[in-house]
């Protein structure tokens, strides 16, 4: 048996990784500002996680969710003391796909409503509910093209307002800042709308956390610049650092009865050790704020440069030139040993790394960038200090 052939891969090895950089099986390191789909949050191999996951797997890896699992209440209660959700409840589950696809299902409970509004070019997963209200139908099988999903464009506060005045919506589900299409922030005033237009019509506001949220752009959600309270919050990749959890953050306002949801695998001894000692870890060593001054840094030098629109906060950031990035990509790879990721827009570098990325690696970054341009003959040379 082989794997699975879907994924096109890049012809490296990655086999040790430290902090911000990997190794592959010929000992090149390599910078990594792509945190494997930004999934490192706290960097990789961090001595606390480590130890925490050792120790938890050799004392108790697994029960299921029919027992007292004090680790999975001191993650909630840590979860709900950085993100300011402290009145909100964890259900946890074990990717970001599982926790759209249970936000959803909570709103409908909750309203006893079908429909969902979700934003064109969005990106919330691969299994039904979460495909359903995302804006590609390349990804769908025949099974998965019946759906209740009304798309607006971001920033269409008419149509949104046309789509709730039906009465019959559920949801309205947007990401707290759009990461696969190529780094797209909502502005405070559609976000507010939503939160508004959502109360008046009775449906539940759900923010898509899972790339923007656990303190990658310097808060600990991205939907906390516009100042809103969503209903429902989903949490995935940095999460876990590594380790495959996920769960939504839900409003007191959604009661809870035995039987709603469930899971055999999510919230286990050792995802909730490894996501508990993220927290603490992200708490200690003051990551979301690194995230914000490194980000910002690199945004505004990012800025300098000629005919590039760059957009994000912290430490996602979209960068935009006028011509595909293929080429600057692979060279950033092979010459200059950065991993960085791409967009859907095919013209968008996208930039992921682990929140504990410092100034000297993200000048690094901007020098080698400067190179690549140079050679592919899109920038004159200049220093960065
Ligand atoms: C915003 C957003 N939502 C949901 C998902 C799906 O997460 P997963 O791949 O863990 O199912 C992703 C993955 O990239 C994402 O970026």
């Amino acid at each position: 048996m082989k794997p699975f052939n879907v994924y096109p891969l890049q012809s490296i090895t990655p086999v040790k990784a430290l902090g911000c950089y990997v190794w592959d099986d010929n000992g090149n390191r390599y910078l990594d500002l792509y945190g494997g789909h930004a999934v490192i949050s706290i960097g990789h191999g961090q001595p606390e996680y480590c130890q925490a996951i050792s120790q938890q797997a050799s004392t108790m890896g697994f029960y299921s969710n029919s027992v007292q699992n004090p680790v999975q209440v001191a993650m909630a209660k840590k979860l709900g003391e950085l993100s300011g959700y402290e009145d909100y409840n964890l259900f946890m589950v074990n990717s970001g796909a599982e926790a759209v696809e249970n936000a959803i299902k909570l709103a409908s409970f909750q309203t006893g409503r079908q429909k969902i509004i979700s934003i064109t070019k969005g990106f919330h997963g691969r299994t039904s509910l979460a495909l359903g209200v995302t804006d590609n139908p390349k990804l769908s099988a025949p099974v998965n093209t019946v759906h209740n999903t009304i798309f607006i464009e971001m920033e269409d506060v008419d149509g949104l307002e046309k789509a709730l005045a039906t009465n019959d919506v559920a949801a309205v589900i947007i990401e707290g800042i759009q990461g696969i299409s190529g780094i797209y922030e909502p502005t405070t005033a559609f976000m507010k709308s939503i939160e508004k237009l959502c109360k008046t019509s009775g449906a539940m506001f759900i923010a898509d956390e899972i790339q923007s949220g656990y303190g990658r752009t310097g808060k600990f959600f991205a939907h906390q610049y516009a100042g809103v309270t969503p209903d429902l919050i989903t949490i995935a990749k940095g999460m876990g650092n590594g380790f495959p959890i996920g769960g939504a953050l839900i409003s007191p306002k959604i009661e809870p009865y035995f039987g709603m949801l469930g899971t055999t695998f999510g919230g286990t001894h050792l995802g909730c050790a490894a996501g508990l000692a993220v927290l603490n870890v992200l708490e200690s060593e003051k990551l979301m704020e690194n995230a914000m001054r490194t980000g910002d840094f690199l945004i505004d030098e990012l800025k300098k440069l000629k005919n590039v629109e760059v957009r994000g906060r912290g430490l996602m950031i979209g960068i935009e030139f006028q011509y595909p990035i293929k080429e600057m990509r692979k060279i950033l790879l092979e010459e200059h040993h950065i991993f960085t990721g791409v967009a859907s827009n095919p013209n968008t570098l996208r930039i992921l790394p682990p929140l504990s990325l410092s100034k000297e690696q993200a000048v690094y970054f901007l020098k080698s960038l400067i190179k690549v341009l140079v050679k592919i003959n899109q920038h004159e040379a200049v220093s960065i200090n």
